[in-house]
């Protein structure tokens, strides 16, 4: 029994003091490349999104990535909301309604479901339905963004 304990004592040891060690070795092989601190303004409780910038990006989405993803986790309101990219509300409300992928709703009154042109409430669907991205079959590799 004795010799039980001490002999998992030493194990414990060993094992605490590999552990201790590893990022040690971690540091020793790592030769990763230096980042510099970026300053954002949105960075901070006090930060705020800079307006201009999230509706370049919206731009870039919608002209270069909504070809294969959608944006499930935003509504097109988020698209208006104030503190956010501040689209004129009319002007989401229209693409949201001409966006092709439409919203499935329903039953209606003869139990059937529907598709209907997105409202602001509605999240922005990928114009190709499918949650992951489908990269059709002629469009050749997966974009170096993608990687
Ligand atoms: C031609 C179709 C296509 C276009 C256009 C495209 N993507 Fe992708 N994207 C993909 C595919 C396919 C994957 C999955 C890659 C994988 O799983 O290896 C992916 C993955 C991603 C991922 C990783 C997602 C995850 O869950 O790991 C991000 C982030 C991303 N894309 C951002 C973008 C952005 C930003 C744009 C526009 C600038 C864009 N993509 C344009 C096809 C595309």
């Amino acid at each position: 029994m004795k010799i039980n304990s001490k002999a998992s004592l030493l194990l414990a040891s060993g094992v605490l003091a590999s552990v201790l060690a590893a990022p040690e070795t971690g540091n020793a092989a790592g030769s990763a490349p230096h980042i510099e601190r970026q300053q954002w303004s949105f960075s901070g409780i006090t930060g705020t999104y800079d307006k201009a910038q999230l509706q370049r990006g919206f731009q870039v989405y919608q002209n270069v990535c909504s070809a294969c993803h959608g944006l499930e986790r935003l509504s097109w309101r988020n698209l208006v909301e104030e503190g956010g990219s501040e689209f004129p509300e009319e002007a989401v409300k229209a693409l949201a309604a001409e966006w092709p992928n439409q919203i499935t709703d329903g039953p209606n009154d003869e139990g059937e479901m529907f598709e209907r042109p997105a409202l602001l409430s509605d999240p922005i669907r990928s114009p190709t339905r499918t949650r992951r991205p489908r990269v059709p079959r002629r469009t050749g590799p997966i974009p170096p963004i993608c990687r």
